[in-house]
C-alpha cells in the first residue's frame, strides 16, 4: 500500500493524508496511492465519507512539475479527480497552505471544501506556460462563474481564503488544524444527511463573447500564448458536455506542453530557485543585518533604503548636506507613501518606519555601529575612493562595505580600505524597492561569509540574487552594452530605432532599447561615451546619440528622446529631429541603405546577447548559463516565456546561431569574434543547459 498517502478511520470517515514533502506535489506515486486509499475507503465496511488533507506547509501545490516533458505515467491526474469525484461516498477536502494547479483541481473533484483563514488557492498553470489541464477550466467555471475563473486562471494569482469563499469554491473558514476541522466538518454533512456534490454535475454558467475574451487576453500576454488558451477551454466547459469539456482540456494542456513556451518557462520556475543556491555558500554562517547604512540619497540610494526599510531593516542614510538630506528624506517618504496606497504597509507600519527604522545624517560617525554599509553615490572612481576611505575609518570591525556602482572595479574600490576582504559589489536595479534583480558582485579577496550576507540581503528584501564576478559592467550591463552595440550597428546599416523598438517589442521584450534608454535617461550613456574616449584619449567624436544629448534631450525626464513625450509617456511618438541626424552620421561614414526585417533585428540583436551572455559565463563572471538567463529576466525585461537568452539559444540551435555570429564578422570582426564556449558546444554538440547542473 502507498506510503504516500496515510489512511486513517475516524468512525464512518476514512481520512487520506498527502505526504510528498516538501509540498504535496502530485507526483506518480501520489496519484497511484490516491487510487489505492479511495478503493480501500470504499471497501471498508462502515465507511460513509473520504476526507483529503495534507501534511506539512500545503495541502498540494499542484502536479510535479518535475515530470514534465517525460513520457506521461499512469494514472493520469484527470483519472484520479474524476474518480474521486464518481465516489459513492461523501468526499472532503480540508486546505492549509496552498492548493494550486493540480491541487485545487483535487479539491474541485471532492464535494465540499473546507480551509484555514490562511489557505491560499491558485490555477497558475500559465505560468509554466500551460493551462490547467486536470478539469480546472471545466469545474471552477461551475462553481465561480466565468468571470473569475478566467481571471484567476489567466493571471495564475493566488487567492485568499475569504474571496475564495466570496466565489464559491471554499464551503467554510474554519481556524484550526486541518485534519480535526476536517473531521468536525465532515461528520457534521454526514449528521446533516447531506449528499454528494459533484461539481461536474452543477449547470454551466452563461456563454461570453469568447473570440472577444481570447483576442483580449492574448493581446496582453506580449506573446505569450497559454493565457488566452484557457479561454477556448473554458469555452469547451460550456459548450460541451463534461467529459467532451475535459477531453478538450486536456488536449489544449497537451499541446502546450510540446511548446517552447512551456520549456522557457519551466526553465525559469527552477532557474528562479537555483540562482541562490551556491554550492560554497552550504553551511556558511551570513553576518549580521540589523542595521544598514545608505551613502548618497539620489535614485538608487533611496530606493535602496526603501527596500531595506519594508523588510523591517534599520537605515542609517548619509548625504552630503542637510540639503541633499531632506531631499533623500523626500524621496524615501515618497516611495513609502506608494508602499502605504498600494497596501504593502499599514499606517502603523509606515509611522514607524518614517520616525523610527529610518534616520538621515551628513555625519559618518553615524555609520559606526551599521552591519553593512551600501555606498550609492555619484558614479566615479575618485569620489568612491573618497567614501570608502572615510568607511574604512569609521566602521566596526567585521561591517560590511558594498558598492553599487554599476560599472566600476570592486577591487580597485576595495584596494583603499584596510579590510578587503569586507568588501563587495551589490549592485540593484531602478527602482531598487520594486526591481527584483540584484547582482552580487565577488572581489577577489571578498571573504565567503560576505558573500553569504549578500545572498542573506537579498532574501531579506525578496529579490532574485545571482552572483557575478569583476568586470566592466559586472553580468547585466556588460551584455546590455553589447546588444546595444548591436543595435546601434543595426541602425547605421539602416534600420530605424522604431524599426528595432517594435521588432524586440515583438520578441516579447517589455520595451525596445531605445524606449528603455529613454526611460533610464540618455544623459547615462553619453557620461558612459564620454568616460570611455577619455581614458582612450579620443577627443572630438560627437555622434547622433550626442548631439541628441547636446541639445538636452534626455529622453523621458526632458520630454523628448528618440520619442517625443508631448502627449504622455506612454505616446511615444518619434522624435523627428532624431532620424536627420541618424542619418547624417550614416551619410558622413557611407554606411546606410539596407533594410532588414523584424526576424533579421531580432537575430542580429539576439545573437549579440548569446555571443556575450557565452563570454561572461566562460570567463567565470557568471558561474552557470541560468545566472545569465535569470540576470536578464529580472533586471533587463527579457521575456519569462523564453526563460533567458541562453535557454533560447539552446532551444533555436547553437550551431546556426554560431554561422550566423560568423556571417556579421564581415561587419566587425571583433566585435562579432565568436566566444570560445559556444564554439567548444557547437563542437561537442552540447547545449547551455548542460553547465546549469
Ligand atoms: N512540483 C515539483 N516541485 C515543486 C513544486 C511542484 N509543483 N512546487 C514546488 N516545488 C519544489 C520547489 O522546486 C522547491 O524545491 P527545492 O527546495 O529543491 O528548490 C521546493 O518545492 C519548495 O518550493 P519553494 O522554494 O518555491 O517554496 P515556497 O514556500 O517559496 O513556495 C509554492 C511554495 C508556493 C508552492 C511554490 O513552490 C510554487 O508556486 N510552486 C509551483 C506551483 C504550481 O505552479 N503549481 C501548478 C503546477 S502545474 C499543474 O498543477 C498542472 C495541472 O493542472 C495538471
Ligand atoms: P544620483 O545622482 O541620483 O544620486 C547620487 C547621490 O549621491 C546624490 O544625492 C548625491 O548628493 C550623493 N552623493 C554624492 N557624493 C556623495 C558623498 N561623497 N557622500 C554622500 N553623498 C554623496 O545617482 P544614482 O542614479 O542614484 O546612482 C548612484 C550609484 O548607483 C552610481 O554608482 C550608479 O552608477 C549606480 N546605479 C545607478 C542606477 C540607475 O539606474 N540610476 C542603477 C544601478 C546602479
Amino acid at each position: 500500500m502507498s506510503d504516500k498517502i496515510a489512511y486513517a478511520r475516524h468512525g464512518d470517515i476514512a481520512v487520506l493524508t498527502i505526504q510528498n514533502p516538501p509540498v504535496n506535489a502530485l507526483s506518480q506515486a501520489v496519484r497511484h496511492g490516491l487510487m489505492e486509499r479511495m478503493d480501500q475507503a470504499e471497501s471498508e465496511a462502515g465507511v460513509r465519507a473520504v476526507l483529503i488533507v495534507g501534511e506539512g506547509r500545503a495541502f498540494i501545490a499542484g502536479a510535479d512539475i518535475t515530470e514534465f516533458g517525460k513520457p506521461p505515467m499512469e494514472p493520469s491526474l484527470p483519472d484520479v479527480i474524476n474518480r474521486i469525484e464518481a465516489s459513492p461516498l461523501l468526499v472532503v477536502a480540508s486546505m492549509h497552505g496552498v492548493s494550486l494547479g493540480g491541487g485545487l483541481e483535487v479539491a474541485l473533484g471532492a464535494h465540499y471544501r473546507i480551509a484555514v483563514p490562511s489557505a491560499r488557492i491558485g490555477l497558475p498553470e500559465v505560468h509554466l506556460g500551460l493551462i490547467p489541464g486536470a478539469g480546472g477550466t471545466q469545474r471552477l467555471p461551475r462553481v465561480a462563474g466565468i468571470e473569475a475563473a478566467l481571471e484567476i486562471m489567466t493571471t495564475g494569482r493566488h487567492v485568499g481564503a475569504k474571496e475564495a469563499a466570496a466565489m464559491g469554491v471554499i464551503d467554510v473558514i474554519q481556524d484550526g488544524d486541518q485534519t480535526e476541522n476536517g473531521i468536525a466538518y465532515t461528520q457534521k454533512l454526514l449528521d446533516d444527511g447531506m449528499p454528494r456534490r459533484p461539481v461536474s454535475e452543477m449547470p454551466v454558467p452563461a456563454a461570453i463573447d469568447w473570440d472577444a475574451a481570447f483576442n483580449a487576453i492574448l493581446a496582453k500576454g506580449r506573446g505569450q500564448i497559454s493565457p488566452a488558451h484557457c479561454v477556448r477551454a473554458v469555452q469547451a466547459s460550456v459548450e460541451k458536455p463534461f467529459l467532451e469539456g475535459l477531453a478538450a482540456e486536456r488536449q489544449i494542456f497537451i499541446d502546450l506542453m510540446g511548446t517552447d513556451q512551456r520549456q522557457g518557462m519551466i526553465h525559469a520556475f527552477f532557474s528562479e530557485r537555483a540562482v541562490g543556491n551556491l554550492p560554497e555558500l552550504k553551511g556558511v554562517t551570513p553576518r549580521a543585518l540589523d542595521h544598514i547604512g545608505v551613502i548618497g540619497g539620489g535614485t538608487m540610494g533611496a530606493g535602496i533604503a526603501t527596500a531595506a526599510l519594508l523588510s523591517s531593516i534599520r537605515v542609517t542614510l548619509l548625504e552630503m548636506t542637510a540639503d541633499a538630506g531632506e531631499a533623500a528624506h523626500g524621496r524615501i517618504a515618497g516611495n513609502l507613501s506608494g508602499a502605504l496606497k498600494r497596501g504593502k504597509i499599514s499606517a502603523d507600519q509606515h509611522d514607524a518606519i518614517l520616525n523610527k527604522a529610518l534616520s538621515v545624517s551628513t555625519d559618518y560617525a553615524s555609520l559606526s555601529d551599521a552591519d553593512l554599509v551600501i555606498e550609492a553615490v555619484f558614479e566615479d572612481m575618485d569620489v568612491k575612493k573618497q567614501v570608502f576611505t572615510k568607511l574604512d575609518a569609521v566602521c566596526k570591525k567585521g561591517a560590511i562595505l558594498a558598492s553599487n556602482t554599476s560599472y566600476l572595479d570592486i577591487n580597485e574600490i576595495a584596494s583603499v580600505t584596510s579590510r578587503p576582504a569586507d568588501v563587495i559589489g551589490l549592485h540593484f536595479f531602478s527602482p531598487a524597492h520594486v526591481m527584483k534583480l540584484l547582482e552580487v558582485v565577488v572581489a577577489d579577496k571578498t571573504a565567503i561569509d560576505v558573500v553569504a550576507t549578500g545572498f542573506d540581503l537579498g532574501k531579506k528584501l525578496k529579490k532574485i540574487s545571482v552572483r557575478a564576478g569583476v568586470c566592466d559592467g559586472f553580468i547585466g550591463n556588460r551584455i546590455l552594452a553589447t546588444y546595444r552595440t548591436a543595435a546601434d550597428q543595426l541602425i547605421m546599416a539602416g534600420a530605424s530605432p522604431y524599426d528595432i523598438d517594435a521588432a524586440l517589442e515583438d520578441f516579447g521584450f517589455a520595451m525596445g532599447p531605445f524606449a528603455v534608454a529613454d526611460l533610464a535617461g540618455l544623459d547615462i550613456g553619453w557620461a558612459v561615451r564620454k568616460r570611455k574616449r577619455a581614458e582612450a584619449g579620443i577627443e572630438g567624436v560627437s555622434t547622433y546619440a550626442d548631439k541628441m544629448c547636446e541639445a538636452g534631450n534626455f529622453g523621458q525626464k526632458t520630454g523628448k528622446g528618440y520619442y517625443d513625450y508631448a502627449a504622455g509617456p506612454k505616446a511615444r511618438v518619434p522624435n523627428p529631429d532624431v532620424m536627420p541626424l541618424i542619418e547624417a552620421d550614416r551619410a558622413a561614414a557611407s554606411a546606410g541603405g539596407k533594410t532588414f526585417t523584424s526576424d533579421e533585428i531580432v537575430r542580429y540583436y539576439m545573437a549579440a546577447m548569446v555571443n556575450e551572455s557565452a563570454k561572461v559565463v566562460g570567463e567565470g563572471i557568471a558561474r552557470r548559463p541560468l545566472d545569465v538567463d535569470m540576470t536578464l529576466l529580472f533586471g533587463y525585461g527579457f521575456p519569462r516565456y523564453r526563460g533567458g537568452p541562453l535557454k533560447w539559444a539552446d532551444i533555436v540551435g547553437l550551431d546556426g546561431l554560431l554561422a550566423d555570429i560568423k556571417s556579421y564578422a564581415s561587419d566587425d570582426a571583433d566585435f562579432w569574434a565568436p566566444a570560445p564556449l559556444l564554439e567548444q558546444l557547437v563542437a561537442d554538440g552540447k547545449k547551455f543547459e548542460t553547465l546549469n547542473t
